[in-house]
C-alpha cells in the first residue's frame, strides 16, 4: 500500500469519526443535500427516483473529491474498448468491456461494417415492415436460426428492447412471468410492459421453481419462465435443461437470455444450446444481444417459425414502430460469426484467461460468489463505499473494473465485476489480482457506509424536502 493510499484510507475513516471498522455505528457518508425546487422544468425535482439518483451520484462525487481518486463512472475510452484502453491520457488494463473476443476491432468486422454502410447507407431509414427489410437481416436471421437449431430468428436494433418488447408482447393481464432473481433489468422491464404478474425465482434453482409452480401455477393463464444462459452478475451458467423440464411439466414457456452466452459458451462459441448440447426447441425463445461478444449493437430472438413470424408482424418494438438495425451493425455480426469459426484460438484464449484469473483471485482468498470460472468474474466487496473505493483505487493503479452496487444486485453483495477478453495477457491478469489483493487489505478497514437518500436524511434533510 502506498503512502498516498494510506492517506486516502485515513480520510475515509475520518469521515466516520476516525472509528475503526466495527467499533462505531456507521454514519452515512456526508452528502450534499438535494433541494427540491418545483416549478417550470422542475416537476420531477421531488420524485423519489430523481432524489435517490442525485443523492447517490453526489455521494460518489463527494467520495471522489475527498479522496482524490479517479472517478470510475462514465469513463471515456479514447479508442477501441478492449483489454487495454487509453483514457484520460493514460493506458489502462480494462475489464469493463464485454467485447469478449475483441471482434469489435477486428479488421474483417470493420471492413464488413464499412462495406455495408457504403452499400446501404448508415441507416435502414425505415421500419422493417415499410421498406426497411434490407437483405442482411435475413442472412443473419438464418445464421442465428441454425445456431439455435430452431425455425426462425429476428434481429432488432437493441438487446434491451428485444427482451422488453418480446415479453411485453407475449404476456398480459392474467399471465405470470417467473423471473430468475438475477435476471437482467431488460427482462424485468418486459414484465412491466406486459402488465402481468411477476414472481421472482430463487436464483438458478429448479427445485424452487417446482415448489413455486406447484402452489401457484393454477392461478394464471399463460406462464413464462425467464432465465439467462450466462448470468451477467455472477458469471454462473443457467441450469437450462433442469429448469425447462420443470417448466414443461407445469405447462410454462421458457425464455433464455443469451446476451453473455453467444460467442462465449460452447466449443464453437455458439451459446448455451451448443454448450449443453440441448435441442433448440427445449425452450420457446432464445433471446440475446449482439452488443457483447458479437462486437456490434442490436438484439435477436430465435424460436419456432410461426411464433417468430407473429412477433415480426405484430410485436411493437421488434420490427414494428422502430427502425431496423443499422446495416453496418448487422454486417459486423455476420463477419464476426465468420471470424469466430475461422479463429477458434480467440475463444480458447478467452477461457484460459478465465481459468487463470479466477485461480489467481482464489489464491488470494477472494470471494467469487457463484462464479464457474467463466469470463465474467465477480469479486464480492460488500458495502457500497467499500466497493466504490476498491474500483476507484484499482483505477488509480491503472486497472479498470466496474463496481456494481444495489439495486442492480442485492445490498450486501456489492462487487467488482471483471469482464475478460481473449486479449488480456497473463501479466495483466496476475498483476491485477495482486493489486486487488493489496487494495482489499485497505477496504477491510473502511466502514460499510450507505449511499443514497438515507444519507441526506442523516444530514438533516429528508428526501424531497424543500
Ligand atoms: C443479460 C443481458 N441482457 C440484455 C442486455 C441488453 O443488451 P443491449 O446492451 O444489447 O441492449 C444486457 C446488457 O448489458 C445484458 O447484460
Amino acid at each position: 500500500m502506498s503512502e498516498a493510499e494510506r492517506d486516502i484510507a485515513r480520510r475515509l475513516l475520518a469521515g466516520n469519526g476516525g472509528a475503526a471498522a466495527g467499533t462505531a455505528r456507521p454514519q452515512a457518508i456526508p452528502v450534499r443535500p438535494v433541494r427540491a425546487r418545483r416549478g417550470r422544468g422542475k416537476q420531477f425535482a421531488d420524485h423519489p427516483a430523481v432524489v435517490d439518483a442525485l443523492c447517490k451520484q453526489a455521494a460518489i462525487q463527494q467520495l471522489i473529491d475527498s479522496t482524490g481518486l479517479p472517478h470510475p463512472l462514465y469513463l471515456s475510452p479514447e479508442g477501441y474498448n478492449g483489454a487495454v484502453i487509453r483514457s484520460g491520457g493514460r493506458e489502462l488494463v480494462n475489464y469493463s468491456s464485454y467485447n469478449y473476443l475483441e471482434l469489435a476491432q477486428h479488421s474483417r468486422v470493420i471492413a464488413a461494417a464499412n462495406a455495408a454502410a457504403a452499400q446501404y447507407g448508415t441507416s435502414a431509414s425505415a421500419t422493417r415492415i415499410v421498406t426497411g427489410e434490407i437483405p442482411l437481416y435475413g442472412q443473419l436471421e438464418r445464421r442465428l436460426a441454425e445456431i439455435y437449431q430452431v425455425g426462425d430468428a429476428l434481429v432488432t436494433s437493441s438487446g434491451f428492447l428485444t427482451n422488453a418488447a418480446v415479453i411485453g408482447f407475449l404476456l398480459g393481464e392474467g399471465d405470470v412471468a417467473v423471473c430468475d432473481s438475477l435476471a437482467h433489468a431488460s427482462l424485468v422491464a418486459g414484465t412491466q410492459w406486459a402488465g402481468c404478474r411477476r414472481v421472482t425465482l430463487r436464483h438458478n434453482d429448479p427445485e424452487a421453481l417446482e415448489a413455486l409452480l406447484r402452489t401457484s401455477r393454477h392461478q394464471f393463464d399463460r406462464a413464462l419462465v425467464i432465465i439467462e444462459g450466462h448470468y451477467s452478475m455472477d458469471g454462473d451458467l443457467g441450469r437450462i435443461a433442469e429448469i425447462a423440464e420443470v417448466a414443461r411439466r407445469y405447462d410454462c414457456a421458457v425464455l433464455v437470455d443469451e446476451a453473455h452466452a453467444l460467442g462465449v459458451l460452447g466449443p464453437n462459441g455458439l451459446g448455451s444450446r451448443e454448450h449443453f448440447g440441448l435441442p433448440g426447441d427445449l425452450v420457446d425463445i432464445w433471446a440475446g444481444s449482439l452488443s457483447k461478444a458479437m462486437g456490434s449493437t442490436g438484439g435477436f430472438i430465435a424460436g419456432d417459425a410461426d411464433l417468430v413470424r407473429a412477433i415480426k408482424y405484430a410485436a411493437p418494438g421488434m420490427a414494428l414502430y422502430t427502425a431496423g438495425p443499422s446495416p453496418s451493425n448487422v454486417a459486423a455480426v455476420l463477419a464476426g460469426l465468420d471470424v469466430l469459426a475461422d479463429e477458434p484460438d480467440r475463444l480458447a484464449r478467452l477461457w484460459s484467461n478465465a481459468r487463470l484469473f479466477c485461480a489467481a483471485l482464489r489464491e488470494h482468498g477472494m470471494n467469487l460468489a457463484d462464479s464457474e470460472s467463466t469470463p465474467i468474474v465477480p469479486v464480492i466487496v460488500p458495502g457500497e463505499i467499500r466497493a466504490g473505493y476498491a474500483a476507484a483505487a484499482l483505477l488509480q493503479r491503472g486497472y479498470n473494473a466496474g463496481a456494481i452496487l444495489s439495486p442492480v444486485i442485492p445490498a450486501g453483495t456489492e462487487r467488482l465485476r471483471f469482464f475478460l477478453t481473449s486479449e488480456h495477457t497473463e501479466s495483466h491478469l496476475r498483476t491485477t489480482a495482486d493489486h486487488l489483493a493489496d487494495i482489499l487489505t485497505i477496504v477491510d478497514h473502511i466502514p460499510d457506509l450507505p449511499l443514497g437518500p438515507e444519507s441526506a436524511t442523516v444530514h438533516g434533510l429528508p428526501p424531497g424536502a424543500t
